[in-house]
């Protein structure tokens, strides 16, 4: 599968978060004044809750922003439609979930699969869902870190795009998750900016489980 033909101009981003937004945050920096330059621009940010710091970094920056509560539908499935298309309003040519903590459905996968890309706090396929930091760390391991790849109709399944590392220590208790979690962020934050400014640039192909940055049919 190759990246879809790019939009005149830079690539359409739609964002969606859940919580803090920091990963927004790092991509709201990268992209500063130079979309040209980064080879996106954010076009809006969607959110499965209202009240969250990522959707305030959304409107100080000045971006249009949705809600799509899961409550707020008769079914699973509604609400998965509901945010596919909420999220189709703004033609993105990639979809970033960035600390969007909710399993898309069949629809939203039909309309945004092969550029729909997530970021967890674990080194897949080790410790994927909601509780990636805390699994890593209950498990014993001496490394772990952060994973950016497609999503598919797996939790934490999709191709893999880009993996950063980060060494766990003695000081590391199981009580310490926030504290690794943070260090994580501070190396997923720049993977994301970096994975989804040469997905734009540079474009794309997924061959099966391998993804290869760099010009389709070159
Ligand atoms: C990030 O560490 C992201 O990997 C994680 O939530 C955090 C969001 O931080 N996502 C998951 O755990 C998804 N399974 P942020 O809101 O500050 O960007």
């Amino acid at each position: 599968m190759a990246s879809p033909p790019p939009s005149a101009g830079p690539a359409r981003l739609v964002v969606l978060v859940s919580g803090s937004g920091t990963n927004l945050q790092a991509l709201l920096d990268a992209i500063g004044d130079g979309p040209e330059g980064f080879g996106a621009r954010i076009v809006a940010v969607g959110a499965d809750r209202s009240g969250i710091v990522g959707l305030e970094r959304a409107e100080r920056a000045g971006l249009p922003t949705f809600v799509c509560r899961v409550k707020d539908h008769a079914t699973r499935e509604e609400w998965d439609a509901a945010l596919a298309a909420g999220t189709a309003r703004f033609r993105p040519d990639l979809v970033v979930s960035a600390g969007f903590m909710k399993i898309v459905g069949k629809e939203f996968l039909a309309r945004f699969g092969g550029r729909f890309i997530n970021t967890h706090p674990a080194l897949l396929p080790s410790f994927p869902g909601a509780h990636g930091v805390r699994d890593a760390l209950a498990y014993g391991v001496k490394v772990t870190g952060c994973t950016v790849h497609f999503v598919d109709d797996g939790v934490d399944t999709g191709p893999i795009i880009a993996q950063g590392v980060v060494e766990v220590t003695e000081e590391d208790t199981a009580e310490g998750e926030a504290a690794l979690h943070e260090r994580i962020k501070e190396i997923e934050r720049k993977l994301l900016v970096e994975a989804v400014g040469r997905l734009a640039r540079d474009g794309y192909r997924i061959e099966g489980r391998k993804v290869h940055l760099g010009h389709v049919g070159e």
